[in-house]
């Protein structure tokens, strides 16, 4: 074994499984886990607009292990094992269900479009959305009908998955309002393991939309997608306010 392809938890980084817009997926000597490395590279609509900042895969790393190992103390099963270096997790390998589950709690970008809703109403209730993983088709949106008659998923793991991902959102939102931030929306993946549904994937700011409290300043993938500026800084910014005792 090489040690300099060794991370902290001493797990051997092996051939390259996944290569994805903001991350890359790497086998290990342990095939039931894997090592997943975040990029410094951003992307949004649909990979068409592309750029970078250094540091970006270390903040999105630290986040993503704080939100995993804080949703484990609720008792929400995830993929996360161990955070190995800066830009590194161990995850367990999973077999992922090719759909995004968008939960949305204030109006915003298309939401507010198709629906004339003004951007940063609070909606009544949470909007749970389905689309499908397919970058040729554009993601496009399904219902849980979809999902089960093109057999992505039965009945009961959509219902699985609508329960948890109702679960992560209420949790998540008290997390967010302790430290003077709105979870607008945010999108999570599942995947299977044994009998079980995991989330997998990441909980970054490039996956949820995040507004301060008091002034609705954006602070999460919004100010690359539309050009907002200080991408960098209120990454950084948002990492300490997720990282801080609430
Ligand atoms: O179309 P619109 O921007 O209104 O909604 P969306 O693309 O469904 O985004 C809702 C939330 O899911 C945002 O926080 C996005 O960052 C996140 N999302 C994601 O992480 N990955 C995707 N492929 C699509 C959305």
């Amino acid at each position: 074994m090489e040690s300099d392809n060794k991370g902290e938890f001493n797990m051997e980084k092996r051939d390259l499984l996944y290569e994805g817009k903001a991350k890359i997926l790497y086998l290990t000597e342990d095939t039931d886990l894997l090592i997943q490395m975040f990029k410094d590279e951003l992307t949004a609509f649909n990979g068409t607009k592309k750029g970078s900042f250094d540091g970006k895969g270390e903040i999105c790393n630290a986040i993503s292990t704080y939100l995993f190992e804080y949703l484990e103390n609720y008792h929400v099963l995830t993929h996360f094992v161990s955070k190995s270096t800066d830009t590194e997790m161990v995850v367990k390998r999973l077999e992922m269900i090719p759909i995004e589950i968008v939960v949305r709690n204030i109006a915003t970008a298309n939401l507010s479009k198709t629906y004339n809703l003004a951007e940063g109403d609070v909606l009544q209730y949470p909007i749970i959305e389905y689309f499908l993983k397919d970058d040729q088709l554009g993601d496009p949106m399904i219902n849980e009908h979809h999902a089960y008659a093109m057999g992505y998923a039965t009945p009961e793991e959509m219902r699985m998955i609508s329960r948890v991902a109702s679960k992560v959102n209420a949790i998540f939102k008290s997390f967010f309002d302790r430290r003077g931030l709105l979870l607008v929306d945010f999108k999570l993946e599942f995947g299977k393991l044994a009998k079980n549904l995991l989330i997998g994937d990441e909980i970054t700011p490039d996956t949820c939309r995040i507004w301060d409290k008091k002034t609705n300043k954006k602070m999460d993938k919004d100010r690359f997608r539309y050009d907002m500026g200080q991408v960098d800084k209120v990454y950084n910014e948002l990492k300490d306010r997720i990282l801080s005792a609430g």
